[in-house]
């Protein structure tokens, strides 16, 4: 389903300097003091943090709130979870259909001085108003926050999450009624967990209706002026999913959920160091896990992820169909991840990918038009614009992407696992050639039956490969990739100089360390590994194509470069969480939520020729996955990659196991 395009929020201030929404003609906060209200509605009133503070023991205590508005419910939990000093991670959802421009928010914060330090980190990671769900992270990611932008009737039915906590501050009900309705109450009970609470500043009788008839529990407690009263509730018992095991997922549609993991079971053997293998390890220890990280050669990165850069922006398309949300959820997060990693070798130095063709260039606008990108996410600009960026004549306009550039994916896989720490373990040169089940889980053996180690989950990212480890094939396809490195003294000559990465049917990086990167070779089945000089003439004409004449001259003899097999599923889309269970009678209707999985067998492949953009996101949600935590993503988003869907579609068609 197309999300509509997002209608920002427009500042504007009621009589007395209440921040005040035109669209809802009502303020955003009480007049009497907005963060003493979001302490004693939504802190208080819902027992948070308190002297026995609920969140103090949680491995991951999970809050979700209708409207985020200014933030400020949020920025006052955050500097509340710091000031308790709790122990374990904070996820704070929050829905919002009119987010603030940047720029918008900043002013509107800028009254808060108490807040200032966090409201800055806030304004630093905040995403370009695309819809969507956007996870950004805080103090070393102790603190998440999860904003799903657009309209709570279409995006809470997609939040799969185990909420302990729940704000309810849309706007007035009579002025924002969808906000309050029984249908979003549903929706919201759905998510919680037995024991959950939730606090409102409305007494509303609807309201009160809608919550006892989802089995919330509820009592009046004294309100924040001018309201005499205020509502808190509590649920009992959690509406659960039987697949998921996790109470509060939501039951229907059921989740495609792969079982939840305690702690004691947070332990995992992960089988390849490229971009999945370090970012799957990364994301696990950074919740605790103890990660036995195994790689056939003798240091990360040698195989795919072994380029010295490549290129990241995300796949747009005019419908918006799953596959270009996904990319645009990858690729936003990957960059505020690249951001935060001090160590990784990369530059935001904006892509602009030029139009193939007069046909093709009508398309790039009409997306951005009809989709109304925000230009700090996405821009078209014509030929000439396009042309004065480059300072050299393109042939069509194209798309300009700001924020996007190139990355060094070694220098991310080096970073990540110094991050690790101590969680993680390290063998390099460890062929792991079999896989064993056995009572506590997994064992992986080397090519003589030696156990390597053993744990409850394996974490397959080890690309193409992977197949020989399982019982059924995947539906993994090599892709041979050469790309030619221009050294220092032909790239020097390339006149204008370039700031930008240029894209059409291959890619150019501007010059790092003098040496200009040209990609990409695709020959679909073939894995030899040695360099062919007709594939650098091929990415000869590619660089040609996007600055005239820079190739002239030049002998494919003279150039540097490298092979790579991506390793892609026939729907380009990557293989995100538990596998299935191939061996298993299936039962006569089966879909994903049903499908028998291989317990504590998981995959991370199929990063296709865009590993850059989908490995960090994709790391997050199977971490989330395994460790019971909200997931970073809609449901249909998570779905578009379980990685069982092929052995789904093989049962539908009557030919799994074939
Ligand atoms: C030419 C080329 C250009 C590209 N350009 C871009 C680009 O511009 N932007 C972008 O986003 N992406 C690009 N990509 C894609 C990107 O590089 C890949 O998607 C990504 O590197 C895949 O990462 P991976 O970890 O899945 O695989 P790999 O990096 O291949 O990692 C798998 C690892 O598993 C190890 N392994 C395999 N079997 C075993 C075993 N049994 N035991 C132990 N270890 C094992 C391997 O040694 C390997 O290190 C490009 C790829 C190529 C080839
Ligand atoms: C009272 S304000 C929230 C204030 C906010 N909690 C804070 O701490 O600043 C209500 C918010 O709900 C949002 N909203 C209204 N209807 C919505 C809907 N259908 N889906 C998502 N958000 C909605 C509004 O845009 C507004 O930002």
């Amino acid at each position: 389903m197309m999300s509509p395009p997002l209608v920002p929020a427009e500042p504007a201030a009621a009589g007395d300097g209440t921040p005040y929404s035109a669209i809802f003609d009502d303020v955003y906060h009480a007049s009497h003091g907005a963060l003493a209200q979001a302490r004693h509605v939504f802190l208080a009133g819902n027992d948070l943090p308190g002297e026995y503070a609920r969140w103090s023991d949680a491995d991951s205590f999970v809050i979700l709130e209708t409207g985020f508005g200014l933030g400020l419910n949020f920025l006052v939990t955050w500097q509340a979870w710091r000031e308790s000093k709790a122990k374990g991670r904070l996820h704070f959802l929050s829905v919002e259909k009119h987010p603030f421009r940047r720029d918008d928010l900043a002013a509107l914060l800028a009254s808060h001085a108490e807040l200032a330090p966090l409201s800055a980190e806030l304004l630093r990671q905040w995403p370009p108003l695309t819809p969507g769900f956007h996870r950004l992270h805080f103090d070393h990611g102790a603190v998440t926050l999860t904003l799903l932008l657009g309209d709570a009737q279409a995006l809470l039915p997609q939040l799969v999450a185990g909420v302990d906590a729940v704000y309810l501050d849309g706007f007035a009900p009579a002025k924002n009624p969808e906000l309050w309705s029984p249908a979003l109450i549903s929706s919201i009970t759905r998510a919680c967990k037995a024991g959950a609470t939730l606090a409102t500043w409305s007494v509303a009788g609807e309201l009160r209706r809608a919550l006892e008839q989802a089995g919330w529990q509820l009592e009046r407690r004294a309100g924040f002026a001018p309201k005499r009263e205020m509502l808190v509730g509590r649920l009992e018992n959690a509406v659960t999913c039987p697949r998921s095991g996790i109470p509060g997922m939501q039951s229907k549609p059921a989740p495609t959920f792969h079982l939840p993991q305690l702690p004691h079971q947070r332990r995992a053997i992960v089988i390849g160091a490229g971009l999945a293998g370090t970012a799957i390890s990364e994301r696990l220890a950074s919740r605790g896990w103890h990660i036995e990280l195994f790689e056939r050669q003798d240091a990360p990165a040698q195989e795919a992820s072994g380029n010295p850069a490549g290129i990241l922006l995300p796949h747009l398309a005019k419908d918006d169909a799953l596959a270009a949300r996904l990319s645009r959820a990858c690729f936003l997060y990957a960059l505020r991840r690249v951001k935060d990693l001090a160590g990784v070798r990369w530059s935001p130095c904006g892509v602009l990918q030029v139009a193939r063709d007069a046909a093709h260039e009508t398309l790039q606008r009409d997306t951005v038009r009809e989709l109304e990108l925000p230009p700090d996410f996405a821009a078209f600009l014509e030929r000439d614009a396009a042309t004065a960026l480059i300072g050299r004549q393109v042939a069509h306009g194209g798309w300009w992407f700001p924020g996007g550039g190139w990355v060094s994916p070694g220098s991310v896989c080096a970073t990540l696992l110094a991050a690790g720490g101590v969680q993680m373990h390290l063998h390099f040169g460890s062929e792991v050639a079999s896989l064993r089940k056995y009572s506590g889980g997994w064992q992986a053996l080397d090519a003589d039956g030696e156990l390597l180690a053993s744990a409850p989950h394996v974490i397959l990212a080890n690309a193409h490969a992977a197949s020989r480890l399982l019982p059924q094939a995947l539906p993994l396809t090599p892709i041979r990739g050469q790309i030619s490195c221009l050294p220092q003294d032909i790239a020097e000559r390339i006149d204008p100089p370039f700031r930008h990465v240029l894209c059409r049917s291959g890619y150019v990086t501007p010059p790092q360390a003098g040496v200009v990167c040209v990609g990409a070779s695709f020959d679909s089945g073939e894995t030899d590994l040695g360099i062919r000089l007709a594939d650098h003439a091929a990415n000869m004409q590619r660089l040609d194509e996007l600055l005239p004449g820079a190739a002239q001259g030049i002998d494919p003899a003279r150039l540097g470069g490298r092979v790579g097999l991506r390793c892609a599923a026939p729907d380009r889309l990557p293989l995100i969480g538990n596998l299935p269970d191939t061996t298993a009678v299936a039962g006569s209707s089966p879909s994903l939520d049903t499908l028998p999985r291989e317990a504590g067998l998981h995959a991370l492949l199929g990063l296709s020729a865009r590993g850059m953009v989908w490995a960090p996101l994709a790391a997050e949600l199977l971490a989330s996955q395994l460790s019971g935590e909200p997931w970073p993503v809609e449901r249909e988003l998570a779905r578009a990659v379980d990685p069982a869907r092929f052995h789904l579609r093989a049962l539908r068609r009557g030919t799994a196991g074939l």
